[in-house]
């Protein structure tokens, strides 16, 4: 019997040496593929439910399970579950009474990171709404594009954002939108004051009957993305997707006794589905933050105990650039979770902030994959997985940048990349992966199909990102086409931009794309531009004009003034080209401006202004 038992034990040491050797990843993708199959039991039980069991129904059962344990807490203020249920059942009641929402209709939410975010959302499921996220920082064009591609009845907005609603106001209450503001009064005409209203409304529970209809394809929520390609638009997260969504926290190995930090705007995915929703799913503890704050940080870490993070690269290189600190590795974060971070970030954190496990993902908002680095390997976003790609098919195909398309072979289809090269992500659209597209937009919905992929008639989705994978079957991502570029962690939308130049007076064309800098994640907006004749560069108005229709993160930082833009043979705007030559005064002979916030004006673009860039003696 003892022989016996030893023997075993040996085989088993002697079987995880040789696990470790030949497949140095195997339990954290066996673990992956476990996680994944419980995952789908449950979602599998979920859906023979009726009606559907959603996110909503987690959360009141966390409540009923935990009341008094803290959900939110932000600055010094912390609420339990009980209270924010409670909040929100006065808001689901105020609406009620106040408006004629019902079930199915969607309310758009124009609200910074704060508790309200919570209660406004919970208290709009109740009464079986779906909420669109609208960017807390976009203005006028922007704002209203989004706000009225979601196709929602009702506008719900934060205090400190009502001088930005009143500019569009006209244009909304034409459309009969109804306009609330979380404030006790208001004076404006055609806003309704919402907070008082909530005051006034009972806290008891709103019947279920309400959102009786719901279903696991009902949208929950709309989150805008630029995509790839064009204006911003709402993606459709419908009950199934969000669920999907909280399985990250799940996947990185999240429970319900971790505090999780959340500094990532709610009106992300990130911030929202991953880190909210993901909270709810988990009964956890959310420590909310109404903006990320680099100096702030570890001490906010250190005072409530957070030992789950959220970042995106640019989080964590300004935690990287603070000041180094004595006690830099005291705090309880084990975990962190994001994307987005570069190999020497990655490295310098860890070195600098001890032993941190970081869970690199990528997913894109309206995607229908998803890899996550679980075995920790820097850089990796994730690894191929067996099981995952049989069921949720995918491939790296190779992508014709100048043309902006894929290559494809002489039978029409498209050609996969060799292992070390990189490639354009497509995954197959199934019923497991679906692609739920974006709200009244069916011409850029269509975008993101792709068709006769490896066969003809098959149906892919197209990710707009390009990645690669390595010998050892790494994923790494690479870069993103089209007609976007990522820049502090936002989107940016180029003939979105392009579109706002074009309105200033002496401006006749715009071709908007982003340059790489040194020693910044993304890429940072830059305008070739031509005049109109007899015009010269007006440096102060176009400043102006930037300034007060888009956002800071989508300014076009550099200018360069051409005598005509450079076509494609399609008539697309040539930009590669653009791209490489960057923002380098040596290298272009047309004249090139640099914004300067302080003098509120386009100054010339000088060689030292550039080396000062390059070195990293100048931040952008
Ligand atoms: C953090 O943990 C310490 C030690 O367990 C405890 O004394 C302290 O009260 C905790 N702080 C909070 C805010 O929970
Ligand atoms: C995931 O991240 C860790 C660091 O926490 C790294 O060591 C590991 O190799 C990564 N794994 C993958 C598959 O990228």
């Amino acid at each position: 019997m003892y022989m016996y038992a030893v023997t075993i034990l040996v085989s088993l040491v002697f079987l995880h040496i040789l696990l470790k050797l030949w497949f140095p990843y195997f339990v954290p993708e066996f673990l992956y593929v476990l996680k994944t199959i419980a995952f789908g039991l449950r979602m599998s039980k979920y859906k023979k439910k009726q009606p559907f069991y959603t996110i909503l129904d987690c959360f009141l059962d966390a409540v009923k399970r935990t009341p008094s344990k803290p959900f939110i807490i932000f600055e010094n203020r912390t609420y339990t579950y009980m209270d924010v249920d409670k909040q929100s059942n006065k808001v689901a009641r105020a609406l009620r009474t106040h408006t004629s929402l019902k079930e199915g209709d969607t309310v758009a939410l124009f609200l910074g990171n704060e508790p309200c975010y919570a209660w406004v959302w919970l208290g709009l499921a109740k009464i079986g709404c779906a909420t669109a996220l609208l960017n807390c920082n976009i203005r006028s064009k922007s704002l209203s594009q989004c706000f009225s591609c979601s196709g929602a009845s009702v506008l719900i907005v934060a205090e400190g954002l009502k001088d930005v609603v009143e500019e569009i106001l006209p244009a909304l209450l034409e459309q009969d939108i109804a306009v609330l503001i979380l404030t006790k009064g208001c004076d404006t005409a055609g806003m309704m004051s919402l907070l008082d209203k909530f005051e006034e409304a009972s806290d008891e529970p709103v019947s279920a009957a309400l959102r009786s209809a719901v279903s696991r394809k009902s949208p929950a929520l709309y989150v805008y993305t630029s995509g790839t390609t064009g204006l911003p638009k709402a993606a459709v997260i419908t009950q199934e997707r969000l669920w999907a969504a909280t399985f990250i926290q799940s996947l990185a190995g999240v429970t319900s006794k971790d505090i999780f930090y959340i500094n990532l705007p709610l009106y992300h995915s990130a911030g929202f589905s991953i880190g909210f929703a993901g909270a709810i799913e988990k009964g956890l503890t959310i420590v909310l933050r109404r903006k990320f704050s680099a100096s702030q940080f570890w001490d906010d870490c250190r005072k409530h105990n957070v030992t789950v993070i959220q970042y995106i690269g640019e989080t964590m290189r300004y935690l990287c650039n603070t000041q180094k600190k004595a006690d830099d590795r005291d705090h309880r974060v084990r975990l962190a979770i994001g994307n987005g971070i570069r190999a020497d970030v990655w490295k310098e954190f860890l070195n600098r902030f001890g032993s941190i496990q970081v869970r690199e993902l990528y997913a894109a908002t309206e995607g229908n994959i998803g890899f996550m680095n679980l075995s920790g390997k820097i850089g990796a976003v994730g690894r191929v997985n067996y099981i995952q790609r049989k069921i949720f098919p995918y491939l790296l195909i190779k992508y014709d940048t100048e043309k902006e398309e894929p290559v494809r072979n002489s039978e029409g289809l498209c050609v996969e990349v060799l292992k070390g090269e990189t490639g354009l992500l497509v995954s197959k659209i199934t019923e497991k992966a679906p692609f739920n597209g974006y709200a009244r937009n069916l011409q850029q919905t269509e975008k993101k199909r792709l068709r006769n992929v490896l066969q003809k008639g098959d149906l892919y989705f197209n990710s707009g990102d390009l990645l690669r994978i390595d010998e050892d079957n790494f994923i790494y991502f690479q870069d993103r086409i089209g007609d976007t570029f990522r820049w502090k962690g936002e989107n940016v939308a180029t003939t979105e931009i392009a579109d706002i130049l074009s309105m200033v007076d002496c401006i006749k064309e715009a071709n908007v794309y982003g340059v790489r800098v040194p020693g910044h994640e993304g890429r940072i907006g830059m305008a070739a531009i031509t005049l109109k004749e007899d015009k010269q560069f007006d440096c102060s108005s176009t400043f102006s004009h930037v300034a007060s229709y888009l956002p800071a993160y989508t300014w076009p930082r550099f200018i360069r003034i051409q005598s005509q833009l450079d076509i494609t043979g399609t008539y697309k705007q040539k930009k590669v080209k653009l791209v490489d030559e960057g923002f380098n005064p040596a290298a272009i002979e047309d004249p090139l401006y640099i914004l300067n916030e302080r003098e509120k004006s386009y100054i010339p673009m000088t060689q030292k202004t550039y080396s000062l860039i390059a070195s990293g003696q100048m931040q952008l």
